[in-house]
């Protein structure tokens, strides 16, 4: 940090971490990191998913990427400007959560289920796209919509916030994970949707797999293999 701001910096800092918001230095050592994303308020989601991609290229792991919940496409642009070569599946009712899932979150005490992910649409998430033709679009019911997909990935997200989907993500992906590849589970970390912690602590137990919280937005959890 320039000398000139450093009795700026502290005031800032605290009256941001008062509002939940946190000044962070950069990746400042790394000098092949470009963070090509501008202004971004989850520095720690996006620039972790930039070192892993990097970590994917040195370790040359082949295979596909993935995300399930992808609503208005704001993470599934990043993945498809990052992996050009790539094919980019994108799974989501594009309606929002499915009732059974609901219940399920409601009788478990996991979350309300309530919020609304419906304004959304194909249309909408393919033409925020760098590679539309990279996109392999999946609508419907997860796990439902994976029928017939016979495919390997380097790169998953998990973001559907419910119980059910991300134990069924699991459950489907990790099988078909190329070595060193990862798979993010948006929410590990956060209160209002606790069967997401709930899926990835069931599912890593029984198949004794370890996995790595970060403290971004939503406490991701990240799994690796
Ligand atoms: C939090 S949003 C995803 C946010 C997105 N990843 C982003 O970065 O903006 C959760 C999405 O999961 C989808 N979803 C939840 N359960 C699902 C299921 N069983 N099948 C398909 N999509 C589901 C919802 O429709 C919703 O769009």
């Amino acid at each position: 940090m320039h000398a000139n701001l450093k009795p700026l910096y502290q005031p800032v800092a605290r009256f941001l971490a008062s509002r939940k918001l946190h000044l962070s230095k950069s990746l400042q050592f790394d000098s092949s990191f470009k963070q090509e994303l501008g202004y971004n308020l989850d520095f720690v989601r996006y620039t972790t998913l930039e070192l892993c991609y990097k970590e994917l290229i040195r370790n040359n792991v082949k295979g596909n990427v993935a995300e399930l919940g992808v609503y208005k496409g704001e993470f599934a642009k990043r993945l498809n400007q990052l992996f050009p070569g790539r094919k980019l599946y994108l799974f989501d009712t594009f309606e929002g959560f499915h009732q059974n899932d609901i219940s399920a979150e409601k009788q478990n005490h996991f979350s309300s289920g309530e919020q609304d992910f419906s304004d959304t649409s194909v249309e909408l998430v393919l033409g925020k796209m760098k590679y539309p033709k990279n996109c392999i679009v999946k609508k419907g019911y997860f796990p439902g919509s994976a029928a017939g997909v016979d495919d390997r990935f380097c790169f998953v997200s998990l973001d559907a916030d419910l119980y059910e989907p991300l134990l069924s993500g699991l459950q489907f992906f990790y099988p078909r994970l190329e070595n060193k590849g990862y798979i993010f589970v948006h929410d590990f970390n956060n209160d209002l949707y606790k069967g997401a912690r709930q899926a990835v602590v069931e599912f890593c137990s029984l198949n004794n797999i370890s996995y790595l919280p970060i403290p971004d937005g939503c406490g991701t959890a990240i799994i690796t293999k």
